[in-house]
């Protein structure tokens, strides 16, 4: 009988378990536990990274990880030991965080997008006539349009830059405090808030700062915003330039569909579990840092058909159930969802038609998925 500590595992290395695999090359690593996994009749592996860990990827792990926010607590999670991200939503838990949810998810619904875009479809940065790095253009990009959305393009863009650009390095990079640069962006904020209080305004943070903690909300999802949003722009774009015949309108959403699907900026999401849960006859302890992993959901072979490859039409048919998580699911749904849909897909449609000329895209993960880069396309 399977124990918790028989789960399979890929192999380790002497003194620190998994942590160096995991520090410097965790998609080979998660990809070699699921292998294994899957080879043991398993839909969960262990990971040995000095707390007991488990990862899992069948769509009934995911379902019940991403459903059961009384025991698969967000506030132990990796979101904890990154400054950027450990505020706001993301740390609530039940019972608090539906409420907190009802409260700020008004302002990213699709209605009040409505409002937005066209200040969104205004900022975009135009398109350059050579060569250019899709990679390092969505990011300049996605930075214009979110000051666009969140604050009516008025946000410092340097110190908007400035307080951004560490969550793209590696760890421990965006782990690190940055007290002086967050009091910077918090007095930024509050002088952009204290105009809407009194003047009125319907950008994002018009929305956000009558919210009590609303301020802290704006910092917090526009850390969750840029990457992700940056990181999926770029591949989509990358993907038109190598496979032109899909670009236009009409086949777009298909297109950011499978984007996301290959190459989920978010690809792995952690909790903790606030008490002892059976898994399939495998009791986990209580304190378990409990892993989903987009990434490995949304490539399983016995899932997905040719499941490596990029095919924009397998999005004619319904995917499997909770095997398709680029924004996560249930009650922790990504908040940003429509927001980022929306700009990507108004960026899709103003690009003219591309060529790739020369790129690395093979996956980097960091605290989100992108590109290594650079994706050089160019105009046809
Ligand atoms: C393509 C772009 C994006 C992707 C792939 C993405 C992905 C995700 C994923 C996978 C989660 C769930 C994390 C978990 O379960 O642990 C999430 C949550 C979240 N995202 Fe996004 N995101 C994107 C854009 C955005 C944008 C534009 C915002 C700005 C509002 C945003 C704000 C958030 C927030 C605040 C949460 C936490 C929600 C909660 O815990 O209730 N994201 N996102």
């Amino acid at each position: 009988m399977t124990t918790f500590s028989t789960l399979p595992q890929p192999p380790t290395r002497p003194g620190n378990g998994h942590l160096q695999d995991w520090a410097l090359r965790p998609l080979p690593l998660i990809e070699d536990g699921a292998r294994r996994a899957r080879a043991a009749g398993s839909d969960l592996f262990r990971l040995r990274l000095g707390i007991p860990s488990v990862v899992g990827f069948s769509p009934a792990w995911n379902k019940r990880l991403l459903s059961d926010l009384d025991t698969f607590r967000s506030a132990g999670g990796f979101s904890a030991v990154v400054p950027y991200l450990a505020g706001g939503v993301i740390l609530t838990d039940a019972p608090m965080h539906r409420r907190r949810r009802q409260t700020i998810n008004p302002g990213f619904g699709k209605k009040h997008l409505e409002t937005l875009r066209g200040r969104t479809q205004a900022a975009l940065p135009p398109i350059p006539d050579g060569e250019f790095d899709a990679l390092a253009w969505a990011d300049g990009a996605v930075l214009q349009l979110l000051n666009a959305a969140y604050f009516g393009g008025e946000f410092d863009s340097r110190l908007l830059h400035s307080f951004l650009a560490p969550l793209r390095q590696p760890f421990p990079v965006p782990a690190l405090p940055r007290p002086l640069l967050f009091v910077r962006v918090d007095a930024e904020l509050r002088r952009l808030a204290t105009r809407r209080l009194m003047a009125g305004g319907d950008d994002l943070l018009a929305v956000l700062a009558p919210i009590p903690g609303g301020l802290e909300e704006a910092r917090v999802s526009l850390a969750a915003a840029h990457d992700t949003t940056t990181h999926a722009l770029a591949y989509a774009v990358w993907h038109l330039a190598t496979h032109p015949q899909w670009h236009a309108p009409a086949h777009h959403p298909a297109v950011l569909k499978e984007t996301l699907r290959l190459h989920p900026p978010g690809w792995m999401g952690s909790r903790r579990l606030s008490r002892e849960v059976d898994w399939n006859g495998v009791q986990l302890p209580r304190g378990t840092l409990a892993l989903y992993a987009p990434y490995l959901s949304a490539r399983d072979p016995h899932l997905w058909d040719a499941s490596e490859q990029f095919r924009p039409e397998r999005w004619e048919n319904k995917p499997p159930a909770w095997a398709y998580l680029p924004f996560g699911g249930g009650e922790r749904l990504c908040l940003g969802m429509h927001l980022a849909q929306m700009l990507i897909l108004d960026v899709l449609a103003a690009l003219p038609p591309l060529r790739a000329v020369r790129g690395d895209d093979s996956p980097v993960p960091g605290i989100t998925l992108g590109p290594k880069g650079p994706l050089v396309v160019r105009r046809m």
